[in-house]
């Protein structure tokens, strides 16, 4: 890694950005860990994530996030991909390599499961079939999280099928898509349900899905997270379900990326998630 003496940059690039608690994350981590440095918002506009990417190592950036809507195209600028990101079609995580080429990760699904085995230490990828609501780029990430962590079998629902078909047939037989009306019926044995849709944020109307065949033991998570208790997580919770909210993905996701960086896998504490929930 880094010498010591050495003061740290990394950011999050995105067009609009300042709405990214990524700062914050990161800049507590630093301080948690006695690190120095700063982790800035990076104002990117899309024809120049090029440019600025290619700038980080004469900037000694140790790298950077990306964010909306830079996932996609940052596949094609960085020198190397790794099978995640690969996979997921997307990147996330840019890390500047001693040599100065830039390796894209993507970390959003490895957050999604380290969220829900924080949130829900009984869970196990195995216990019975998931259900993921949507089909972009959010899903992708969930579905390549889920079948890391042992899904055995993966139901994708898409208000366009089309879509939810592409996903299923890039990740192979364990992820199947299905049609948009018959995603109540297929809860009834499900020990899982995941909205990766923007149904339910802020400003937008709640998930059309109905939980009253869900088993009892089922698990229902929302990556959204600005509300935290999306009216889907509150219809769970009406219901004795077992309920995790958006919010720790966007903490899990933020650590191995800060690993990656600055040499230490970092805590997601109560502390940080309560600084963040006070922005929300
Ligand atoms: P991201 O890459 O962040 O996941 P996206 O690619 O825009 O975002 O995907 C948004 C998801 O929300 C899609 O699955 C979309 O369904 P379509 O593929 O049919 O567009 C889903 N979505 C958006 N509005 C919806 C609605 N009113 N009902 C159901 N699903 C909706």
């Amino acid at each position: 890694m880094h010498g010591q003496d050495r003061f740290l940059l990394a950011g999050v690039m995105g067009w609009p950005i300042s709405h990214s608690r990524s700062p914050m994350i990161h800049n507590y981590w630093l301080a948690r860990y006695g690190l120095t440095g700063v982790y800035a918002p990076l104002a990117i506009e899309p024809a120049r994530l090029g440019a600025a990417l290619r700038a980080l190592p004469a900037l000694n950036f140790s790298g950077c996030n990306l964010t909306i809507p830079h996932k996609e195209a940052a596949l094609a600028i960085v020198d190397e991909l790794d099978a995640t990101a690969t996979r997921v079609g997307a990147v996330n995580c840019v890390v500047v390599e001693e040599d100065g080429s830039l390796v894209g990760r993507n970390y959003d699904g490895f957050g999604f499961t380290a969220a829900l085995r924080a949130a829900a230490p009984m869970w196990r990828a195995d216990a019975g079939p998931a259900v993921v609501v949507g089909a972009g780029g959010a899903a992708r990430a969930v579905v390549a999280g889920l079948i890391d962590a042992g899904a055995t079998e993966i139901r994708v629902f898409n208000r366009t099928l089309e879509r939810a078909e592409t996903l299923a047939q890039g990740f192979g037989p364990t992820v199947a898509a299905h049609r948009w009306e018959e995603r109540e019926a297929a809860l009834a044995d499900a020990a899982l349900v995941v909205n990766t849709t923007s149904q339910g944020m802020i400003g937008q109307p709640p998930l059309d899905l109905r939980l009253d065949a869900l088993p009892a033991t089922a698990l229902v998570s929302d990556i959204v997270y600005a509300p935290l208790e999306t009216p889907l997580l509150a219809a769970a919770r009406a219901r004795g379900l077992a309920a995790v909210d958006g919010l720790g993905m966007l903490i899990h996701q933020a650590r191995p990326a800060f690993r990656d960086w600055f040499g230490i896998m970092p805590e997601a504490t109560p502390e940080l998630r309560a600084r963040i929930e006070a922005t929300l």
